[in-house]
């Protein structure tokens, strides 16, 4: 950041004195500032690229919001607290996907209404180029924070298709070690594998290698050789001992885990006349699929899984037994599986209830 704000003051000959002459300008200016954003406005209504982004906004409260930050940039000293809040005004604008040309044009059209003032007030005439200036000053920072918000979500921890990719690629191997001749799954791996190629990259910067992966699925459907089916387990499991990976991975997925949870809560979306087994699976495999190494339904508790729940349905008493994968942040995964197991737990006895009734 100190980088930054140098070279801005660099680039704009930006002086330590200046503060006092940037408040005697806002002085001046204060009591036009409502007229220059109708102004502004107006402009920018005529341009339907850019109007779209005014339609459903409350342009009181978006006035206000602009005229606050405008005096802020003239009265504040300019240092890292002004520079980060140019850059949340550009994230805002981020967000709704202004682009950088529409911003500098939105930039351009305050510049004029400005200029269309002091056409009228003379007194705001030996001010113009200091506002102008620091006008300029606040597009390029707000040029630049756009572009480094980009980048930000576009790095692979970011994406949102991480996430998909790493999840269902899991659970295709999951199924795989299932049923690992089945000429069935074969095929649908292979389709699978396919569907995940949009995705290479950015399972390559977690570490997964895809293509490694499908020559070693392929090597062990031709060849079922054990050391093929080992090397075929470190390539899917290794980057799971990732810290930043599995990270990124639990907060996902505990946000999916909310997501289900309240779907179970309030459109009790466990549709227990189906196979309601297969629908915990499933269930427990969207959300951790990629932390899951077995699931197990039955009679008796098996110790040597991770978690066990005893639950009931239709009078049956069976274990959900779990067995997550050694992985970085075990101990914060199992503990959200038992989250939703709880969850499913509690659904399941509240249906019997309802049923009883
Ligand atoms: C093409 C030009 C522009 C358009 C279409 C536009 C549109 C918007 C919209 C729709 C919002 C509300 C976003 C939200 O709350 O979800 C907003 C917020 C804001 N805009 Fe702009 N804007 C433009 C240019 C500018 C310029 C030149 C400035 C600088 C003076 C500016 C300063 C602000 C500020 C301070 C906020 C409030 C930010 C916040 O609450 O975080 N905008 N803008």
């Amino acid at each position: 950041m100190d980088n930054k704000l140098e070279l801005i003051k660099e680039m704009y000959d930006v002086k330590d004195d200046e503060l006092s002459q940037r408040k005697e300008a806002l002085k001046k200016l204060e009591p036009y500032l409502d007229e220059i954003f109708d102004l502004f406005y107006e402009k920018l209504s005529q341009k339907e690229q850019i109007s779209q982004f005014l339609i459903n906004v409350d342009l009181d409260e978006l006035k206000e919001k602009q005229i606050k930050f405008l005096k802020y940039l003239l009265s504040k000293p300019f240092d890292e607290k002004l520079y980060t809040q140019i850059s949340k005004v550009a994230i805002t604008h981020y967000h709704i996907r202004l682009d950088p040309v529409f911003m500098s044009y939105g930039f351009h059209v305050l510049s004029e209404s400005v200029l269309f003032q002091a056409k009228k007030e003379s007194s705001l005439l030996p001010h113009l180029q200091l506002i102008i200036k620091y006008l300029k000053i606040a597009e390029s920072i707000m040029d630049q924070e756009y572009f480094a918000q980009k980048n930000l979500e576009n790095s692979p921890y970011r994406a949102n298709g991480l996430f998909i990719a790493v999840n269902k690629l899991h659970m295709y191997y999951l199924e795989f070690l299932h049923d690992k001749e089945s000429e069935e799954i074969k095929n649908r791996l292979e389709e699978n594998i396919k569907e995940l190629k949009k995705y290479r990259d950015i399972l390559k910067e977690v570490g997964f290698d895809l293509s490694n992966i499908k020559r070693h699925y392929t090597l062990y459907f031709n060849d079922s050789n054990e050391a093929n089916l080992a090397k075929l387990g470190v390539l899917i499991n290794q980057p799971l001992y990732n810290l930043s990976t599995t990270s990124y991975l639990s907060i996902t997925s505990s946000l999916m885990l909310l997501n289900s949870m309240t779907k179970i809560a309030y459109h009790e979306d466990m549709h227990l006349d189906l196979d309601v087994k297969e629908k915990m699976k499933s269930l427990i495999l969207q959300n951790f699929g990629w932390a899951v190494e077995d699931i197990i339904f039955c009679k008796e508790e098996q110790e040597a899984c991770d978690i066990i729940k005893m639950l009931e349905h239709n009078e049956e008493i069976f274990y959900l037994c779990i067995k997550v994968k050694d992985i970085a942040n075990k101990l914060y995964v199992l503990e959200s599986i038992d989250l939703l197991c709880e969850n499913i737990k509690l659904s399941l006895f509240l249906k019997e209830k309802k049923k009883e009734k």
